[in-house]
């Protein structure tokens, strides 16, 4: 009788386990992860947030803890965990916005500075944010973007004939950039790319992230006693943005961008937001990648190759080189989310374990290699680097067309040669960049 009850209850608690989505032997909570040692009170692990090297001491922690998810405490109570597993990752981007939502720092911070846009903001108002930026940026016509990258060939076939031939790349791409957005999704033309015109607008976007960044990491927000500058500098982008809008309103009844927000009935400040967001979200993620691009195209000796290929099998082979250089120097590799609720992941962790997440802790999502470490689930696609689930970058196949077309141009008008690599591993402050990357042009006789 005895035994045959145990026989039961042996079968119930098998088919318990089998059936179960979550094997419950296996769950771990994640405060009892391992945590990076050495780091004390008051601040713990929140010393390191943001720093130019955040990226890589994430890699180490990885590395030297031996697993892809690790716990970190944060000052005044908070914590959180630092994920480096691809199956976690896409599970957590998959789940928002009901189980997570990005960090709550980062929408406190942008609606301080009144441009709570699509990236920033949540619930209702992400919504109907992301709604116009998606339509505006819908069904952009790459042909669009070719004779901008044209211009791009101008600017620096005028600037050799000037004896200007060395470019710090990032901050060359991020004129073709700014000039594309502009042009393609608000059809005004600032006119970058033209020699001696001042990149006023393209410069002061370029400080914003870095500056958030700053007021995302630190511990005391310093900002409010000591001036960053970051809303100086808000407030003369959203000066010149509101100038070019009203024009744009009187000129131009047609604008894409502008007819879905006025469709949606948006305010002022709405629309405002949301083209800051536009122009941040896409200018130096842009350019960046652009550079990292064509570095690794340069320094891996592609570029005689991909001139023998035209058409079809150019853009193939092209879009497989910028996903490699993507998948080795990822530009936006660390996603900040927060659990909107106590959350158990399906994913299992390296060490086969289901996380339990409690609600309000903070997630680091890291997209990025963790080179040393065989990980176990290393699977890597195009869309890991442009997040995932409803928040993917709305901005993705803008991007990769406008890499190809602006490279493909310079590999077919130019020689180019490396002058300065730039910071091999990458300085991160939000995006991450390669920093002094110089090259040397040459035109093709
Ligand atoms: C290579 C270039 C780019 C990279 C690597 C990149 C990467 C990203 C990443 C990682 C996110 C966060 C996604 C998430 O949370 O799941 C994002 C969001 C966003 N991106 Fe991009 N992006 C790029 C270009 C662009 C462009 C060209 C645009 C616009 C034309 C754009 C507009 C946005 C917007 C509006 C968001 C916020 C989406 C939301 O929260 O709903 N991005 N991007």
């Amino acid at each position: 009788m005895n035994r045959l009850y145990l026989l039961h209850l042996y079968i119930v608690l098998l088919i318990l386990n089998v059936f179960s989505p979550i094997s419950y032997s296996l769950l771990i909570d994640a405060v009892s992860l391992p945590s990076p040692s050495g780091y004390r009170f008051p601040i713990y692990h929140a010393s390191e947030l943001g720093k130019p090297k955040f990226h890589k001491k994430i890699e180490e922690w990885v590395v030297e803890l031996e697993t892809d998810v690790v716990y970190v405490k944060f000052p005044i109570f908070k914590h959180g965990i630092v994920i480096a597993n691809g199956d976690i990752i896409d599970e957590v981007l998959k789940a928002r916005p009901e189980k997570f939502r990005r960090s709550s720092k980062i929408e406190v911070i942008f609606s301080e500075l009144n441009i709570n846009g699509a990236f920033s903001s949540e619930g209702d108002d992400w919504r109907s944010n992301r709604r116009v930026i998606t339509e505006g940026v819908k069904g952009i016509d790459s042909k669009l973007i070719e004779p901008i990258s044209q211009r791009l060939v101008d600017f620096i076939s005028q600037s050799i004939d000037q004896d200007q031939d060395e470019f710090l790349l990032p901050e060359l791409f991020n004129r073709y950039t700014t000039e594309v957005v502009s042009v393609v999704v608000f059809d005004f033309d600032p006119m970058y790319l033209q020699l001696g015109t001042l990149p006023d607008l393209s410069e002061k976007l370029l400080r914003i992230l870095p500056l958030a960044n700053k007021r995302i990491s630190s511990v005391i927000p310093t900002h409010k006693i000591f001036s960053d500058g970051l809303s100086e500098i808000v407030l003369e982008v959203n000066g010149l943005l509101r100038n070019k809008i009203r024009s744009l309103r009187q000129l131009d009844e047609n604008n894409k961008f502008l007819e879905r927000c006025i469709k949606q009935e948006m305010d002022e400040s709405h629309i405002i937001a949301n083209a800051f967001t536009l122009f941040v979200a896409a200018q130096d993620t842009t350019a960046l990648t652009m550079s990292w691009g064509l570095k690794y195209i340069l320094e891996y000796g592609c570029l005689d190759n991909l001139r023998l290929l035209s058409g079809e099998d150019f853009k193939q082979q092209f879009d497989r080189l910028i996903l490699e250089s993507m998948k080795k120097n990822p530009v936006a590799p660390i996603i900040y989310l927060e659990a909107n609720e106590k959350y158990t992941t399906e994913a299992k962790n390296d060490n086969g374990q289901n996380i339990t997440i409690d609600k309000g802790m903070q997630l680091i999502l890291y997209t990025g290699n963790c080179k040393d470490k065989k990980m176990k689930s290393s699977k890597f696609n195009k869309h890991r680097n442009f997040g995932g689930g409803m928040r993917i970058c709305p901005g993705m196949n803008i991007a990769m067309d406008e890499i190809c077309i602006g490279l493909k141009q310079l590999i077919t008008h130019f020689n180019i040669e490396v002058i300065n690599p730039g910071d091999e591993e990458g300085i991160f402050d939000f995006l991450v960049s390669p920093g002094d990357l110089r090259v040397k042009f040459s035109k093709i006789p």
